[in-house]
């Protein structure tokens, strides 16, 4: 039996995807930090209970350095092979300025989204490579294309670099028998907005995905072996007017209006 680990599946698209895993007969490592100790362990039996697969829950908060490697450690001690890597877990700050973020959330930000996804994609990938066999799905953001991106700039730069890894790391990988695919969603309905400071959201109602759709389609796209998927048409056309737009100024401004917390300052 073969077996996945997934960052960041107390909630959200990483719950989602544990299910799906589950569902195909694979087993699973899922991850989250500490605050959710008890909603993982509880994923952890419901998915051995309907799927009858193993499931593995280890809570480690991967916004502190070394995180990667200790993790890496604790699944190697439990003598446990990783096929599936789906570096998912991640948070954002929205609606700020820059000038105005705290630089430790900053800094553990980008040691999550940017730092954690390189060292498990570096500690897991040779072995893959060694055995001809593997997947590596990482989640990007629509907000890795949209950039420079107002109100947005941290999170956005640490999701352009995810883009930029993950499709470079999908021509380095041709004909070793391992792929890397990178979902890139739009607006998703999980807790990541709240958990990012956006108390308001009402501008992002009409282009929210659901969790389901989104992941569904990531999982599809993995095992397919396809290098990006984006799911939405919105998202598709937004992506595309960046790339084709004369005016870096007018995208940041735009992007940064479903974003704006306006009274909500901090
Ligand atoms: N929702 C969107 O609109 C959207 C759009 C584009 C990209 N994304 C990306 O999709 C991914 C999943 O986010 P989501 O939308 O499913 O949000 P979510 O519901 O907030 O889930 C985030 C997951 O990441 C985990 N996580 C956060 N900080 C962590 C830490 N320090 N250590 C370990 N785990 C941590 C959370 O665990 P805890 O419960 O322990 O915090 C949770 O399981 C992220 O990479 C996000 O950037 C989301």
């Amino acid at each position: 039996m073969k077996t996945a680990l997934i960052t960041g599946a107390s909630s959200g698209l990483g719950e989602v995807f544990a299910n799906l895993f589950a569902k195909d007969g694979i087993n699973v490592v899922i991850n989250a930090s500490p605050r959710s100790e008890k909603k993982l362990q509880d994923l952890a039996k419901t998915l051995e209970k309907n799927y009858g697969i193993n499931a593995t829950a280890i809570t480690l908060d991967l916004s502190d350095s070394g995180a990667a490697r200790k993790l890496y450690e604790e699944i190697k001690s439990k003598k446990i092979q990783i096929d599936y890597l789906v570096n998912n877990a991640g948070y954002g700050i929205v609606g700020l300025k820059l000038q105005d973020y705290d630089p430790e959330i900053f800094q553990r930000m980008l040691q999550l989204n940017v730092m954690t996804v390189s060292e498990l994609t570096m500690l897991y990938v040779p072995e893959m490579v060694q055995r001809k066999s593997g997947r590596i799905l990482n989640i990007s953001s629509i907000a890795g294309y949209v950039v420079p991106h107002g109100l947005e700039a941290g999170y956005a730069a640490s999701k352009a670099y995810i883009v930029s890894l993950s499709e470079a790391l999908a021509q380095d990988l041709t004909g070793t028998g391992v792929t890397c695919t990178h979902l890139a969603p739009g607006p998703t309905r999980t807790a990541f907005f709240t958990t990012a400071g956006l108390e308001n959201q009402s501008r992002l109602n009409s282009i929210f995905m659901t969790a389901d759709v989104v992941a569904k389609a990531g999982y599809d796209a993995m095992n397919k072996g396809k290098a990006t998927v984006m799911p939405g048409f919105t998202n598709k056309a937004m992506a595309f007017i960046t790339k084709f737009s004369p005016s870096k100024k007018l995208i940041a401004k735009t992007s940064g209006f479903y974003v704006d917390r306006g009274k909500y300052k901090k």
